[in-house]
C-alpha cells in the first residue's frame, strides 16, 4: 500500500546532489477512457476506478528549463508554440501549489516551460491530460537529478501522482497502453493515488487498437471538467453509478483478457452513454451530444449492423466521437470513415489514432 505521504520529497535525505541548471523535453499522450471517471472527492481522489487506452499520435511535448534561484517561491514562465501565453499561467500555478507539500524544490528554481500539442488547439480535443503528464515527467526528472538513487517505478508511481493533481485523467498517460487508475479490487495494486499498466495479459485483437477521434466540435468546452466532477455530488443517481464502474471494470478486464469483441463493444458504448446520462439527469442538467453526434452513432450502428465489422464508439465530456476498431479491418473502416461520417465533422476533419505507450524523455 502506498500512502500520499510517501510522496513527499525530503530534503535532507535525498538530495544528494546540486543541481544549478538544466533542462528536459518530455512527451505524454492523450489517452481515452472506456471506464469513465466522472467524479471525484478531495485532493484528486477519484469516486470510481476507470481504465483507458493510451493514444498514440495527440500528444503533448513540453520543454522545461530550470535555474536555481536565491528566493523562495513559484516562479515561471510559460509559452505555447514558443510565445508567451497568459491564458494558461493560472493552471500552472494552480499545478505547482499543489504538488509544493511533495516537491518542495521547486520553490527553489525559476522555470521556463515551453509546451506544444501535436493535436490543433482548437480541436476540442482536452489537454489537460497529455500537458499535465508531460508536467509530471519534467517535474520528476529534475526531482531524479537531484536524486539519482531513485528507482524508475517510484519515479513511474510518483509522476502519475504528481499528473493526478494536476488533471485526474492525466495519471493515466505516464506508463503503459492500457491503465487503471483507482482502487478496484480484481485489479492488483491499483490505487486512487496513481494509475498502473493493466497487470494482466491482453488479448492480441487489441494490440494497435485503432481510435479515430471525429471533430464535430472544436469549440471550448461547454462543461468544464471540474463542474462535470461536482455534477456528481448529490446526484441521485451517484452511488449506483459508482458501483456499475467497478462492475464494468472487472468485466472489461475480462474482456480484454479473452478477447471478446461483442461483449466489448457493449460495455464500450453502455459507458460513453452513462457518462452523457449522469451529465443529463443532474442539477443542472446537460446535453453534450450534438445533433451531428446522434448521426454518427446511428451511421456506426447501422454499418456494424451490415457488415459486421467491430467498430464502436466512445464519447469524453463533449459532442467528438471517438470511433474505436481493430487493426485488422482499419482499412474498410478508414474508408467508411471517409465517406460517411467525415461529413457530420467540422470541417470534415477527423483525427486518425491508435493505441500508443505512455511518456517518453526526448532530451
Ligand atoms: C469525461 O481528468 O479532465 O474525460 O480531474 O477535473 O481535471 P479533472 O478532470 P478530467 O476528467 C475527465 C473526464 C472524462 C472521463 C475520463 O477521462 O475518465
Amino acid at each position: 500500500m502506498t500512502n500520499a505521504t510517501d510522496f513527499i520529497f525530503d530534503v535532507q535525505h535525498k538530495a544528494a546532489t546540486t543541481v544549478a541548471s538544466g533542462t528536459f523535453t518530455w512527451s505524454a499522450p492523450s489517452n481515452i477512457a472506456l471506464v469513465k471517471y466522472w467524479g471525484k472527492k478531495e485532493n484528486q481522489i477519484p469516486a470510481n476506478p476507470s481504465l483507458s487506452f493510451t493514444l498514440s499520435n495527440c500528444k503533448t511535448i513540453t520543454t522545461l528549463t530550470f535555474t536555481k534561484k536565491e528566493e523562495k517561491g513559484i516562479r515561471f514562465d510559460l509559452l505555447f508554440e514558443g510565445k508567451p501565453k497568459e491564458e494558461f499561467k493560472p493552471k500552472i500555478q494552480k499545478f505547482f501549489e499543489r504538488i509544493l507539500p511533495y516537491c518542495s524544490y521547486i520553490e527553489d528554481y525559476h522555470f521556463t516551460i515551453d509546451t506544444t500539442n501535436t493535436f490543433p488547439h482548437s480541436s476540442g480535443i482536452a489537454s489537460s491530460a497529455s500537458g499535465m503528464a508531460a508536467m509530471a515527467m519534467n517535474i520528476m526528472a529534475l526531482e531524479q537529478a537531484l536524486h539519482p538513487a531513485m528507482e524508475t517505478s517510484y519515479f513511474h508511481k510518483k509522476a502519475s501522482f504528481l499528473a493526478r493533481l494536476g488533471s485526474g485523467s492525466a495519471c493515466r498517460s505516464v506508463v503503459g497502453s492500457i491503465v487503471v487508475w483507482g482502487e478496484q479490487a480484481d485489479v492488483e495494486g491499483s490505487s486512487d493515488l496513481y494509475g498502473i499498466e493493466a497487470p494482466f495479459a491482453v488479448h492480441h485483437n487489441f494490440e494497435n487498437y485503432q481510435d479515430v477521434i471525429l471533430l464535430v466540435d472544436k469549440g471550448e468546452k461547454q462543461v468544464s471538467s471540474t463542474v462535470g466532477h461536482d455534477l456528481m455530488h448529490n446526484h441521485p443517481f451517484a452511488a449506483e453509478r459508482f458501483k456499475q464502474a467497478h462492475q464494468n471494470l472487472s468485466a472489461l478486464k475480462q474482456i480484454l483478457q479473452t478477447g471478446d469483441l461483442t461483449r466489448f463493444i457493449a460495455l464500450v458504448e453502455s459507458e460513453a452513454l452513462t457518462l452523457h446520462a449522469m451529465m443529463m439527469t443532474s442539477m443542472p442538467y446537460f446535453i453534450l451530444m450534438k445533433p451531428n453526434t446522434l448521426q454518427i452513432i446511428e451511421k456506426i450502428w447501422a454499418f456494424r449492423a451490415k457488415t459486421a465489422i467491430p467498430i464502436c464508439f466512445t464519447l469524453d465530456a463533449g459532442a467528438n466521437v471517438h470511433v474505436l476498431f481493430p487493426e485488422s479491418v482499419k482499412a474498410e473502416v478508414l474508408e467508411f470513415i471517409r465517406a460517411d461520417l467525415s461529413v457530420f465533422c467540422q470541417n470534415e476533419h477527423f483525427i486518425e489514432d491508435k493505441m500508443g505507450n505512455g511518456a517518453l524523455l526526448i532530451k
